[in-house]
């Protein structure tokens, strides 16, 4: 089946790697604006086939959506990131005008395309390509929340001294520094709350360093970060790709779920064939739920500037 990642960048590349190293997809076509940027990307990719063993084609276009035509899913990551000291949100107005224009071109040639936004601000930019591609709401996903998951269960299996492939952990809200929700509540080390193991304290330093996970890797690379960005875009076209049903916290359209409507935000849901196709209720206590309802807010407030910006 054919994926199509939008923007040869860091993230993008990196989620071409990884869909061919796990033979995930039968052909990735990376698209940039970049004159031969992505065809450079993709031969570069093509030459570690016979290292690596894969057999995924990987091919790059300079802006020729044509050839991204029947994709199964499309991934956008094309904008800029973040530099240090910025937030996700101050690229809002040079990202949304990108996103916009490339969810049309995509759409062109990919009508029934599952679209993953990856670009920040991711929640208000997955807003954005599902309220002008008008598409149904299962067909556009964000991806945030497996990366901040993936994030807190590596802090988690730190402070623990446990492997990581041990630890299970959800980040839900926005991916956002102070709109992410790790639950810490849920969080387990082969089924034993992790609460049991580490105090409230180290508890509490786990979800502080996981919030500033994207800034923290930002400060030090100079840019943000996109192995773990990668890796994350894979594993949520794995579960469409092969009708896995795997249970993510992503960005999806909530229309009452979790006591919000009219907003794109991170909650669990399960991922297939079909996109996103059911919102797993959690149950939160009282606290997560405050936790959640005043990340929506931030959230709002920023798909409001957004809306301005269009207006103004
Ligand atoms: P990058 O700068 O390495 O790559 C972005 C690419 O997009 C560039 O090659 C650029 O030429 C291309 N591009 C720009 N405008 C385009 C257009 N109109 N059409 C096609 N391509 C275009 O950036 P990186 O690190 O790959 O990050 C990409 C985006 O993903 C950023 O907005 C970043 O903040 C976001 N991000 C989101 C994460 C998440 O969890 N949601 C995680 C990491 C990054
Ligand atoms: C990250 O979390 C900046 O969203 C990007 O690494």
């Amino acid at each position: 089946m054919k994926v199509s990642i939008i923007g040869a960048g860091n993230v993008g590349a990196t989620c071409a790697e990884y869909i061919a190293l796990n033979s995930i997809a039968s052909e990735v076509v990376i698209l940039d604006i970049k004159e031969n940027f992505a065809e450079g990307k993709a031969l570069d990719l093509m030459q570690t086939a016979t290292l690596n063993g894969f057999n995924t084609k990987i091919t790059g276009s300079t802006n020729d959506y044509a050839k991204t035509a029947n994709s199964k899913v499309v991934v956008i990551t094309s904008g800029i990131p973040r530099k240090p000291g910025m937030t996700r949100e101050e690229l809002i107005g040079i990202n949304a005008g990108i996103v916009k224009t490339v969810t049309e071109n995509v759409l062109k040639h990919s009508p029934e395309a599952i679209i993953i936004i990856v670009s920040n601000p991711m929640d208000t930019m997955t807003y954005l390509a599902l309220k002008e591609s008008k598409l149904p709401k299962n067909r556009i996903i964000g991806m945030g929340g497996i990366l901040d998951s993936a994030r807190f269960k590596c802090y988690l299996s730190q402070a623990l001294n446990a492997p990581a492939s041990d630890i299970s952990g959800v980040v839900i809200g926005g991916h956002g520094d102070t709109t992410m929700i790790p639950l810490t509540r849920l969080a387990s080390y082969t089924g034993v709350p992790v609460s049991q193991f580490l105090d409230a304290d180290a508890l509490k330093k786990v979800a502080a360093d996981t919030m500033v996970g994207g800034a923290t890797l930002t400060g030090m690379l100079g840019t943000s970060a996109w192995y773990a960005p990668g890796a994350s875009v894979a594993q949520l076209v794995n579960s469409i790709l092969n009708d896995q049903k795997k249970l993510f916290p992503c960005c999806v359209f909530l229309d009452g779920e979790y006591g919000q409507k009219d907003i794109c935000l991170g909650v669990p849901v399960i991922i297939g064939a079909n996109g996103w196709e059911k919102i797993v209720n959690y149950k939160l206590n009282a606290d997560e739920q405050a936790a959640f309802a005043k990340s929506a807010d931030a959230v709002r407030a920023m798909n409001t500037v957004l809306n301005e910006m269009k207006t103004a």
